[in-house]
């Protein structure tokens, strides 16, 4: 389970001093030598959000197609946190998170949130969600972690349990797991939320 709690603590002259050095790095200067380190983990990051992805989408359309969307959120219900969980290994925390939240157990922390903020203004700038993501490595409770964030656009099978036509059934079921439901009303091509991924470095 993730922890909406997470400390993040780290001033944000030492978040600029760092992301100043990333940036420096990849043209060339300054902090060469994390830069192929951030390259390994940015791979690892993205090769786990894809099996991830692959495991949650077959799950959501496999349900989808032998129960209606009704049906199919008793199974999202059920299995997503489970599935989330099986990611976390080889000291890498896996999640998904959002601004506008179903499970508040996906709660974001200070630094997901001003990633998503980002994000969400890149989209309406007219960036392609799907090409959204950000690595840096911040320090926590005085420990260096990597940390990455891919966007989660809101696709067309989406709006059936996140759209601003839901349906009453399916509402009615969404209340039940979840009474604090923030995730409806989305359109088409907006930021639904990311996934988000961590991992405590030496
Ligand atoms: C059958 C209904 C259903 C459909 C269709 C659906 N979702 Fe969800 N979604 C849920 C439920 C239920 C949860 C809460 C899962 C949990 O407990 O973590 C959820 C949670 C999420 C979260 C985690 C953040 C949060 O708010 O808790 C994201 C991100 C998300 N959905 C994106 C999508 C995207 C993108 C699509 C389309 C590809 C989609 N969902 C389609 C029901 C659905």
């Amino acid at each position: 389970m993730r922890q909406s709690t997470r400390k993040f603590m780290l001033s944000a002259a030492v978040l600029a001093l760092l992301t100043a050095g990333a940036q420096a790095g990849s043209h060339g200067g300054g902090n060469a030598a994390a830069n192929p380190e951030m390259a390994q983990l940015k791979g690892e990051a993205v090769g786990i959000i894809k099996t991830f992805f692959k495991e949650l989408k077959g799950t959501l359309v496999g349900a989808m197609k032998e129960k209606g969307p009704a049906g199919a959120v008793d199974v999202c219900a059920a299995k997503a946190q489970e599935i989330t969980a099986r990611y976390n290994k080889e000291g890498w925390e896996v999640g998904r998170t959002a601004l506008k939240l179903r499970n508040p157990k996906n709660a974001p922390d200070a630094w997901e949130k001003a990633v998503m903020e980002e994000f969400a203004k890149k989209i309406a700038e007219g960036a392609d969600p799907k090409k959204l993501a950000k690595a840096e490595i911040v320090e926590q409770d005085g420990k260096k972690v990597f940390r990455f964030m891919k966007a989660i656009p809101t696709g067309k099978a989406c709006l059936n349990c996140h759209g601003d036509k839901v349906n009453d059934d399916v509402l009615a079921v969404i209340r039940k797991h979840y009474p604090q439901d923030q995730a409806t009303g989305f359109k088409v091509g907006q930021l639904r939320g990311a996934f988000t991924l961590s991992k405590p470095l030496n």
